[in-house]
């Protein structure tokens, strides 16, 4: 399974084809634009995302609302096409440092920043959330859920004692933030507030789990299957994340071995462990307890302070421009990580399944769990 993305920020469309995608899946166009809605909603966002509404058309791989195993092909209009009455962006020849503008520039051989900008903008992640969304709806079959939520901004800290799967997404569906702490949402929300009001911005971070999940996915056995390294590859690809921790190793580093471990026990002939230090990968495979994986997300470039940088036609010093920015994506990131993680996880389980159609993958894992029951997993 493979997928393939076009569209530029304040261009007509983004589209998305998604090739190897199983067949007989029923496909709900409404549980895609609900996460587009909560990843295009989420507090902290700048007033571009009131003129989006990020509808999608599925143009085809569909017959009779599932998935036939030819590619299927999305559609999501932008509404957003100019800025400050521009097309194409507001932007000229002053690159914007924090951004691809210089690096692109260089690279393609361009002197105005909106070839690159364009492509570059997080624009892009309406899709990158469309194509999770459609593998959550697979994944879910499986009984694999995945929740993204807020766990620091700009410094405030959230409580982020483990508490069960289901508890959790109860409070992070009631908060405005995706936070589970409502008491550092509250803080949260006031630090946002004075960074608007500052024309400043904000980085954080943001915790992902995935649940449900059988021991073996992915492999160990060459460097480009390893489940760990596609998991923070894809995350770190998400525009401003620069940091992915796997379980608890910012704590663990600093411990030593015996206690950094998840000893394991047979519990009446069932396999169990008391902790989940690993964040349920070991040696590149899930290991049957949840995925717990942390993105840290650096504060968006563009904010009122502008920085200086300088002209690359006239060759002059120049002020960073200022253009309408977000003032902190991290409640955009928690729908965004959950997308990106969701289809590494059922590209795993696609390739080890088998994906011409859902119920071949559906026999196939059956004979692997029996396989797992019989040797006191699950
Ligand atoms: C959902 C989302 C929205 C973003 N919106 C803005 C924005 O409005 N202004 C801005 O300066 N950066 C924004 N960014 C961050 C930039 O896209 C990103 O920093 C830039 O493309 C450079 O990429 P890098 O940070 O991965 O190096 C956003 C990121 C995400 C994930």
């Amino acid at each position: 399974m493979r997928s393939l993305t076009a569209g530029d920020s304040h261009g007509e469309l983004l589209v998305g084809i998604i090739e190897g995608f199983p067949a007989g899946h029923r496909v709900s166009v409404r549980d895609i634009e609900r996460d587009l809605s909560r990843r295009r909603k989420s507090y902290g966002r700048s007033a571009r995302q009131n003129i989006e509404r990020d509808s999608i058309k599925i143009v085809s791989g569909l017959w009779k609302g599932r998935t036939t195993g030819a590619p299927i092909a999305i559609l999501v209009q932008n509404l957003g096409r100019t800025v400050s009455g521009k097309p194409g962006g507001a932007l000229g020849s002053v690159p914007r440092p924090g951004h691809a503008d210089l690096a692109g520039c260089l690279k393609y051989g361009f002197d105005e920043v909106p070839p690159i900008s364009e492509r570059s903008s997080a624009r892009g992640t309406a899709m990158r959330v469309a194509f999770g969304s459609l593998a959550k709806s697979v994944l879910k079959l499986f009984a694999i859920e995945i929740l993204g939520h807020v766990t620091s901004i700009g410094g405030v800290d959230a409580d982020v004692a483990p508490v069960p799967f289901a508890k959790l997404k109860r409070s992070v569906s009631r908060s405005p933030l995706y936070c589970a702490d409502k008491q550092a949402a509250d803080k949260m929300i006031e630090t946002i507030r004075v960074a608007k009001k500052e024309g400043n911005s904000l980085g954080g971070r943001v915790e992902v789990v995935a649940t449900g999940l059988i021991p073996g996915l992915g492999t160990h056995v060459e460097s480009d299957r390893k489940l760990d390294a596609r998991l923070a590859g894809a995350l770190v690809s998400i525009q401003s994340v620069k940091a992915v921790e796997i379980g608890d190793v910012l704590k663990t580093h600093r411990l030593k071995g015996f206690e950094s471990h998840d000893a394991m026990y047979l519990d009446r002939g069932r396999v169990s462990r008391k902790t989940n230090h690993a964040g349920g990968i070991e040696g590149s495979m899930t290991n049957g307890e949840d995925i717990i994986m942390r993105l840290y997300a650096k504060p968006l470039p563009t904010s009122l302070k502008r920085l200086s940088s300088y002209d690359m036609k006239m060759m002059k010093s120049a002020k960073s421009p200022f253009v309408r920015s977000d003032v902190c994506v991290l409640p955009a990131l928690t729908v965004i990580a959950e997308g990106v993680v969701a289809w590494e996880l059922l590209l795993a389980m696609v390739e080890q399944f088998g994906g011409d159609s859902i119920d071949q993958m559906k026999a196939n894992y059956g004979s692997y769990v029996t396989g797992l029951a019989k040797r006191g997993i699950l």
